[in-house]
């Protein structure tokens, strides 16, 4: 399987930084960088002209709703997102659980409206550092699977293990952190959906910079990464999918 390096903005950027971001990385990717899907999750009124500007690169949104339409005033639904040239989107982001009261089922309810629209859902899943000094990590994040891929089948969907405490901090889990706990997801992955789970791509997310990124990489469970900070620099992200192109994965 391909790796599969994210952008994920969140609210950050602005058109002019689009444009500056679309400058540098047209200069820096004179070459496709082969056996990596670069996608680019910026905030939703600037997917259109990141699509004009960096056609090279997939395109993601960060959140869907649950609906495919109606009257939920503020929501985009994952057939609009679509409808604009998006072939990803995010679902249950820590911040979403968190800052928004998403549940697991309906972070399960948005990855099949997403997969319905044709969409690949990236599901988050990810403990606390509470949780993790508990040592319930693995429980958590088992639950999370279980209950946030709910009727979704393999081929619709990658995972994105990304703990808490890991978001924005600087403190990036170790490898081997990192390593273990997809270990387990993959193994999770199998209980629910049979050999078909050992086929599914699971990004390590949690302060991916280049400096860390091969690393990570390097670990036979890492397919690939889901960057908050450093991909709003085409430099450090595109260092970033360099690293993940360069990881073996065919
Ligand atoms: P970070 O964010 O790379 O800034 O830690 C990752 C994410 O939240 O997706």
């Amino acid at each position: 399987m391909s790796a599969v390096v994210i952008a994920n903005w969140k609210m950050h950027g602005s058109g002019s930084a689009l444009s500056a971001f679309a400058n540098q990385w047209q200069a820096l990717s004179d070459q496709p960088l082969p056996n990596v899907d670069v996608v680019l999750c910026p905030p939703g009124v600037y997917a259109q002209r990141a699509q004009q500007l960096l056609p090279q690169l997939a395109l993601g949104a960060q959140d869907c709703a649950p609906e495919a339409e109606g009257a939920y005033t503020g929501d985009i639904s994952a057939p609009m997102l679509a409808d604009l040239g998006c072939s990803w989107v995010i679902v249950g982001h820590s911040e979403r659980r968190q800052g928004h009261g998403e549940t697991d089922a309906l972070v399960a309810q948005k990855a099949r409206a997403a997969a319905n629209a044709g969409l690949t859902a990236v599901v988050c899943v990810g403990e606390s550092l509470e949780q993790r000094q508990g040592g319930s990590q693995e429980q958590v994040v088992s639950a999370q699977l279980q209950g946030s891929l709910q009727g979704l089948a393999a081929g619709e969907f990658v995972v994105a293990y990304e703990p808490i405490w890991a978001i924005g901090t600087g403190h990036t889990a170790t490898p081997e952190q990192a390593n273990s706990m997809h270990e387990h997801i993959r193994q999770t992955l199998v209980q629910l959906l049979g050999s078909r789970g050992s086929d599914i791509a699971l990004l390590y997310g949690g302060s991916v910079k280049p400096d860390n990124a091969g690393e990570l990489f390097a670990c036979p469970n890492i397919d690939g990464a889901l960057v908050g900070g450093a991909s709003l620099m085409a430099d450090s992200f595109y260092a970033i999918a360099k690293a993940a192109s360069e990881s073996g994965r065919t």
